[in-house]
């Protein structure tokens, strides 16, 4: 695939575990991905700046958590939810460190372990840590709760709906709902207004259709795929 908006850099400061906290069970979005295709939809949203990013299904918000520290100068807020409750204690987690406060609490805890073991390992996320302070311009306000993104949710107005589906082997979707990828769009376009831009992740058998969202981009990487959005 042709990269548009994100270069091919070392990601590594973002590596799970590293200074994120690592999810298990739930296998991490690839960095420059995430990036990549919050770039198009920033393209098609109408606002681009102060946005207001949402995850419905933001498992330990490790995409969120690395799309807030890559874009704080346009991102304001970001909200994440998820059906299970251990994933968004993990996320909650990760999105304070989207905070001055929240990398010098994380700081301080590695640089503990740093202390006690002498690990390069440690060295290194500490060094992640100060690069991280020095992009962090500003804080980005958090909203992380527990919610079945079939069913109803708040209404949080977000700007740009960014997720990555359950897709069968890893992640099952955890649902009541017969029809999950329909009845989310449905729950998504009552909470968003008229300019909101949603785009998704899924397996490429997926199929996202809802009278509420037209498509304006589809992009096949390996057996996934992401689509763009537009609300109508
Ligand atoms: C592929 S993972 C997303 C990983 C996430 N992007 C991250 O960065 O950690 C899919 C997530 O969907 C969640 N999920 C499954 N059924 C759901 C539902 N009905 N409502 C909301 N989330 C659900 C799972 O718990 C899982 O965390």
């Amino acid at each position: 695939m042709q990269y548009k908006y994100c270069d091919n850099e070392n990601y590594e400061d973002y590596a799970s575990g590293r200074v994120l906290y690592s999810a298990e069970g739930v296998a991490n979005f690839p960095v420059r991905l995430v990036n990549e295709i919050f770039g198009y939809a920033k393209e098609y949203s109408v606002k681009k700046h102060d946005l207001c990013v949402y995850d419905p299904c933001c498992g330990g918000g490790y995409s969120l958590t690395v799309l807030g520290l890559m874009n704080a100068d346009v991102i304001k807020r970001l909200c994440g939810s998820d059906v299970d409750t251990k994933m968004v204690e993990i996320a909650k987690k990760n999105l304070a460190l989207l905070s001055e406060e929240g990398l010098e609490r994380r700081y301080t805890e590695i640089k503990a372990l740093y202390d006690m073991y002498e690990k390069s390992s440690h060295a290194d996320a500490l060094e992640s840590i100060e690069r991280f302070k020095k992009r962090m311009k500003r804080d980005i306000t958090t909203e992380i709760f527990v919610a079945d993104c079939t069913e109803e949710l708040p209404r949080l107005s977000p700007d740009i709906i960014i997720t990555d589906v359950p897709y069968g082997n890893l992640v099952e979707w955890n649902t009541e709902s017969n029809n999950p990828l329909y009845d989310m769009l449905q729950q998504l376009a009552g909470i968003s207004h008229k300019d909101t831009i949603l785009a998704i992740s899924m397996d490429k058998k997926q199929k996202a259709i809802h009278p509420a969202w037209t498509r304006k981009k589809k992009q096949i990487i390996g057996k996934r795929k992401f689509e763009i959005y537009i609300h109508d």
